[in-house]
């Protein structure tokens, strides 16, 4: 017995590894799954849906599953470098990961239509949780899965599992993005280095509204801090970003000229720190007239300011 416990104890710690990461919603052959066709910058589409999915006031009865990380609406995209949103084209898109993915090499890209009253139950279940005043009934999803998809050039085994969910009520449509396992930003046309798939220009995670002011950027997109997504969350819950689309809404907190701020969160918007804005609670960024208290200096924190402590010279 004293010999054979330890082994139970890691054959147990196995399987859990095999096991889907539990951020992501079921996918694959077994949930009915169709796939894209394996090709570098590939795509299918257009695929009818069966519910209308309103983005940003705009109705939607069809939408691409394009391989390089993205769901479009109106046109495929096969562009693999990724653009900063937003987009000076104004196509409208929802990018899990936007980077050149190439299932050439290995992987599968997923995607379904749902509307499996389980999988709806979880959604609204997971709803509940981050809108917590809102009531959402899911009734139609789509699911697509980037499942352990290669990117360009690799001369490595590195790959990449990442999901968008799309949901709607018929009034209220969000987007759910999910995070398995990311081990590399960049293909090797985009400057990437075949050996690590890191380097160049790294992928862009968040969603393109098609106009110039609804757009997202989660922190670290086009960065090699996109690396670390799956720690990164706006709902509590690492390796998941949600967001309402019929019109713009990030879970968590407020969304100021598309960056995050947490609810209850301040910074001042001016370098003389004169204007000092809150997110409250209802998700609206409110500004008033205020400044640093005299013993506080005015500086630059990532796109805002704030004030800190420093030393004042005195003459
Ligand atoms: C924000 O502040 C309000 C009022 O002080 C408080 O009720 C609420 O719980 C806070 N929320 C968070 C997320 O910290």
């Amino acid at each position: 017995m004293k010999t054979i416990l330890p082994l139970l104890l890691f054959a147990t710690a196995c399987l859990g590894d095999l096991a889907t990461d539990p951020v992501l919603y079921p996918y694959g052959p077994s949930e009915g799954d169709r796939v894209t066709p394996k090709k570098d910058d590939g795509y299918i589409g257009p695929i009818s849906i069966s519910d209308t999915f309103i983005f940003f006031g705009k109705k939607h009865n069809a939408l691409y599953v394009n391989n390089n990380g993205v769901i479009s609406f109106g046109v495929a995209v096969s562009k693999y470098t990724p653009d900063a949103f937003p987009l000076a084209d104004g196509s409208p898109f929802v990018a899990p990961y936007w980077g050149d993915v190439n299932n050439e090499i290995t992987g599968t890209v997923y995607f379904r239509e749902s509307k499996d009253p389980k999988l709806l139950d979880r959604i609204s279940k997971d709803m509940k949780i981050y809108y917590p005043n809102l009531d959402y009934k899911a009734k139609w999803s789509f699911v697509a899965t980037w499942d352990k998809v290669a990117y360009f050039g690799s001369r490595s085994r590195k790959t990449n599992t990442f999901q968008a969910v799309l949901t709607t009520d018929g009034k209220r449509s969000f987007i759910i993005l999910n995070y398995g396992p990311i081990t590399w930003t960049t293909g090797k046309a985009s400057g990437g280095d075949p050996l690590t798939g890191l380097g160049g220009i790294p992928a862009q995670a968040g969603f393109n509204s098609g106009d110039k002011t609804n757009y997202f950027n989660i922190p670290g997109s086009r960065t090699p801090d996109i690396v670390n997504i799956k720690k990164t969350s706006n709902v509590n819950n690492p390796g998941r970003w949600v967001f309402e689309v019929d019109k713009f809404r990030a879970a968590g907190g407020c969304v100021f000229e598309a960056n995050f701020v947490r609810y209850n969160e301040s910074f001042w918007k001016d370098p003389t720190c004169e204007t000092k804005c809150t997110c409250n609670m209802e998700g609206d960024v409110d500004c008033e007239e205020e400044w640093c208290s005299s013993n506080l200096l005015c500086e630059p924190a990532n796109w805002h300011y704030s004030c800190k402590i420093g030393f004042r010279q005195c003459f």
